[in-house]
């Protein structure tokens, strides 16, 4: 399996090169995996590294006009292994005339971030505020049909360098109706979100595709019971939803709530990753900073944190001073906080890597039985094994979830889909027991066997 992860920015080889590689980073893991093991302590010395010797990654919100300040670009790359660009994917800024794209800003902070191993969040392509005024004054199916190729040239523009796409932001009003906000897309049929995440699905199949809102944290309000609802809708009816982003704005209106580990818990049970996608807290509290990141990290499908900007003069909330680092770029008691939780991650307590519906053996499919179990773990990648029972000579087909890709194999020969996801493993003799890796791509999903059939 040649293919590489994104972020990889190691140089190409030819193959004794590579298996010296692979020999060498072999001993290098057999020696230090157990450091990496998700649950247990860890002494990463930055937010990235250490979020990703939790399989997570720590993110922030990046401005491309900010990308020439010395003292931002130092603390972003050492810092943070995830970026969401902060306002240069948004359909003002991509499609500012009606067919006329333009990704200048959004390319400079995705070639930043990808150059840098880090992952891109893609935010957003489906929003009723930040239209620009051509979109603003549509209405009924042109509006629709005009959306949905907005999202349909974004998301392929950008296909393969995007980790995760907000597809739609911000659709439910606030308060207690629990209603969908009157706004000019809703007003296109109730069917339009569904519809948004259909076309971002066709345009980039890998991506992972969330719904992203604001007061969604506690989990007795209204609009969080409504978007629940709604996801809950779309994942009985195949509608492709991969992720639910928690924007986290927190302050004296809005404060952090307890309850908010339930919420992001009783999401992922749906069957949907869960994502800290703008956090903010006014004041900074080292203790609410702190929390929201045990509360992530005990939530085995919470894939990380993105705070919404570097330094406090960088946030949209300056004012509230509500990040981690001041406006001159040094840390504030809320960093060591994070690093803390990070460090001392939490075991997860919901069910790890395994959709509610997902067994986490597969029966018997012919005449062999195959059972999949885990086995080590990475900040990065992760190894199954699978046993096969019934038959000497089998053929047993695995399925990874994207973006996830398998790197290596061992004890059987594999072929693969179209799509790369799908493997077919078959015995190379009388062996009873095959394994591979799965690079996560920020995806812990459990691999499932699909069939095992004896030949
Ligand atoms: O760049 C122009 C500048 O040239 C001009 O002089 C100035 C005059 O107002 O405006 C500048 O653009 C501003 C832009 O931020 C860049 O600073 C826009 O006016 C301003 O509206 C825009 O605000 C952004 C806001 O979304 C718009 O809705 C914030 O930066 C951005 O942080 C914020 O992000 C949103 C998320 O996308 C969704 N969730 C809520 C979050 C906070 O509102």
């Amino acid at each position: 399996m040649t293919e590489r992860c994104q972020g990889d920015t190691r140089p190409r080889t030819g193959p004794r090169a590579r298996t010296a590689i692979v020999l060498a980073a072999a001993a290098l893991l057999a020696a230090t995996s157990a450091a990496f093991l998700p649950g247990t302590a860890s002494a990463g010395t930055t937010l990235g590294a250490s979020a990703a010797e939790k399989g997570r990654y720590f993110g922030t919100a990046v401005a491309a006009s900010r990308l020439s300040d010395g003292n931002y670009t130092t603390i972003l790359n050492r810092e943070f292994n995830s970026v969401t660009p902060e306002n240069e994917m948004k359909i003002d800024a991509t499609e500012p005339q009606q067919g006329r794209f333009s990704y200048g800003a959004a390319e400079q902070i995705v070639n930043h971030a990808r150059s840098r191993g880090m992952s891109v969040r893609g935010h957003t392509l489906a929003w009723h505020s930040q239209q620009p005024s051509w979109m603003e004054s549509m209405s009924g199916s042109a509006l629709r049909s005009a959306m949905l190729n907005h999202v349909t040239q974004v998301a392929t523009h950008f296909r393969g360098q995007v980790v995760a796409w907000d597809v739609v932001n911000e659709a439910f009003e606030d308060g207690t109706s629990g209603a969908r906000r009157n706004s000019n897309l809703q007003r296109t049929g109730n069917d339009w979100i569904e519809a948004a995440f259909r076309a971002a699905r066709a345009a980039d199949p890998n991506a992972k595709l969330c719904y992203n809102d604001y007061n969604t944290d506690n989990w007795t309000h209204a609009k969080t019971q409504a978007v629940y609802n709604m996801v809950r809708d779309f994942k009985a009816r195949g509608v492709p939803i991969d992720c639910v982003g928690f924007q986290s704005h927190f302050n004296n209106d809005s404060p952090y709530v307890s309850n908010y580990r339930t919420t992001l818990s009783s999401f992922a049970a749906l069957g949907v990753d869960v994502q800290v996608t703008e956090l903010d807290i006014q004041g900074a509290p080292a203790a609410t900073y702190r929390s929201v990141v045990e509360d992530c990290l005990a939530v085995a499908r919470c894939n990380g944190v993105t705070v919404w900007g570097i330094r406090d003069s960088d946030s949209w909330r300056a004012s509230q001073t509500p990040l981690l680092f001041n406006s001159s770029g040094q840390k504030k008691a809320a960093y060591d906080a994070v690093l803390a939780a990070l460090n001392n991650g939490t075991t997860p307590t919901d069910p790890p890597t395994t959709p509610p519906t997902t067994p986490p053996t597969t029966p018997p499919s012919g005449s062999c039985t195959a059972t999949l179990q885990d086995s080590t773990r990475w900040g990065d990648r992760f190894n199954s094994q699978v046993t096969v029972s019934g038959a000497s000579n089998w053929t047993v087909v695995v399925a990874v979830t994207p973006p996830q890709k398998v790197s290596n194999t061992w004890n059987g020969t594999p072929t693969w889909d179209s799509s790369g996801n799908v493997m077919t493993m078959r015995s190379n003799g009388s062996g009873t027991v095959f394994g591979f890796t799965t690079m996560a791509n920020g995806t812990w999903t459990r691999p499932v066997v699909r069939s095992c059939t004896a030949s």
